[in-house]
């Protein structure tokens, strides 16, 4: 089901082995969760649930990229994703707000290729404007089928050097919350010199670490996020590359992302991107450990917030069945009998279980009508637009981050 991971994807930190005389020492290790069930295993009851694996992240000590101990077969992972772009507004609206970026960013417009493309909701916002090609690649068949139903020509797989399906150069090339979930960073840099000309302009947008340990975001870390990215790691990643950092763009998107552009070596666009952006990242080292820290705090906080509600006879619900839930409901240890449901609006979720807990995942309209007394809301990225949309609800709601609080 996994494999361990020892070296550093980035900057291929101990790549020739541990241990031996000379030989690099083990990553170290900052934050761990334990053994704990895949984040997105959303399961119905007759369905084989994929079981558990190590959730730890290790610090190279070079380049100072975090990553994860293990790698989960990406099939058992992506074959059937149940994660949605196109489900909120929020996302919508900075898919609005990128499309301009990427169109002021690009000197050609002519046709571009979405790697990770999910529903192809973002190239339906390319499309025709001005792209008149737009491509899609992406794993999850069920979600292939959504984007071609929708118009939008979507290639089902991974996006590998070997298997992109794709060959043709592309003017644009995007990958947004993709890297985080690759394994082969050299493998996926071949594909990019494959789909880009001189000329291409590739942007890659990754949740950006700096916000996750300012946020005290540790429920980011799950099985499918094997990196967190930081542009120390990808300066070293493209060094060996046909590519450069063109430039830097930070978006408030899941808790803080960043768009980081490349362009291909003999582009004859000058970059933006100054290498002290880099290196005034400084080294992660204690930040990392402080966020496992602080992990430990926020755990006992919801812990006890929720444990007290229900020794008072009161009923405690979830809101978003998302990745960042499972990790929170497994570090927490609830069970049903902490927390009769959670809500989401995603109908390949509703009627499975939360991985590991087994609660049910019910419709969101269930919270307007069941009217439990507090609301956990898992989904804290997305707080201001679920409050507002469940302006009926008369309980209290409770948002795990950046601090544990009832609202
Ligand atoms: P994410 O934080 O990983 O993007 O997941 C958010 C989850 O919350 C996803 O499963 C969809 C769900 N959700 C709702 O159920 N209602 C909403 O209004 C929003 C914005 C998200």
């Amino acid at each position: 089901m996994y494999k361990p991971h020892t070296h550093c994807r980035a900057c291929g930190y101990a790549k020739r082995g541990l241990g031996k005389a000379g030989e690099a020492k083990p990553m170290h290790k900052v934050l761990s969760l334990g053994l704990q069930p895949l984040a997105n295993d959303f399961r119905t009851e007759l369905e084989e649930r994929a079981g558990h694996a190590p959730l730890e992240v290790l610090v190279c000590p070079n380049c100072g990229l975090a990553q994860l101990s293990v790698v989960v077969d990406p099939k058992i992972l992506y074959s059937n994703y149940s994660y949605i772009t196109s489900h909120s507004k929020t996302m919508l609206d900075h898919f609005n707000v990128i499309v301009e970026d990427i169109k002021r960013e690009a000197t050609a417009t002519r046709s571009v290729l979405e790697i990770g493309s999910n529903d192809g909701t973002l190239l339906s916002f390319l499309k025709n404007n001005p792209f008149e090609e737009v491509l899609g690649c992406d794993p999850a068949e069920n979600l292939c089928k959504i984007a071609n139903s929708k118009g939008i020509v979507t290639f089902c797989g991974m996006f590998t050097a070997e298997n992109c399906d794709c060959q043709k150069q592309k003017d644009v090339v995007i990958a947004r919350h993709v890297m985080c979930h690759i394994d082969d960073w050299q493998d996926f840099m071949r594909g990019l010199e494959r789909v880009t000309h001189k000329e291409s302009l590739v942007c890659i947008e990754v949740p950006y670490y700096k916000d996750m340990l300012e946020r005290g975001s540790w429920d980011q870390v799950y099985h499918e996020h094997l990196s967190y990215m930081s542009i120390n790691a990808m300066d070293w990643l493209v060094r060996e590359t046909a590519f450069h950092i063109h430039k830097v763009t930070h978006y408030p998107i899941h808790g803080g992302s960043v768009m980081i552009y490349l362009r291909r070596n003999e582009s004859s666009v000058k970059p933006v991107f100054k290498y002290a952006e880099a290196l005034a990242e400084g080294y992660p080292l204690e930040e990392w450990k402080e966020l496992d820290r602080r992990k430990a705090e926020m755990i006992g906080q919801l812990r006890l917030i929720v444990t007290t509600a229900v020794t008072e006879g009161k009923r405690v619900v979830g809101y978003g069945a998302s990745a960042k839930s499972t990790v929170w409901m497994n570090a927490c240890g609830f069970t049903k009998r902490e927390i009769a449901w959670i809500a989401d609006n995603t109908p390949q979720k509703q009627n499975t279980f939360s991985p590991g807990s087994d609660v049910p995942i019910v419709t969101d309209k269930t919270l307007a009508f069941d009217q439990p007394d507090y609301c956990i809301c898992f989904a804290w990225n997305f707080f201001p637009e679920i409050q507002k949309k469940e302006a009926n609800f008369k309980g209290k709601w409770i948002v795990p981050v950046p601090e544990v609080h009832i609202v």
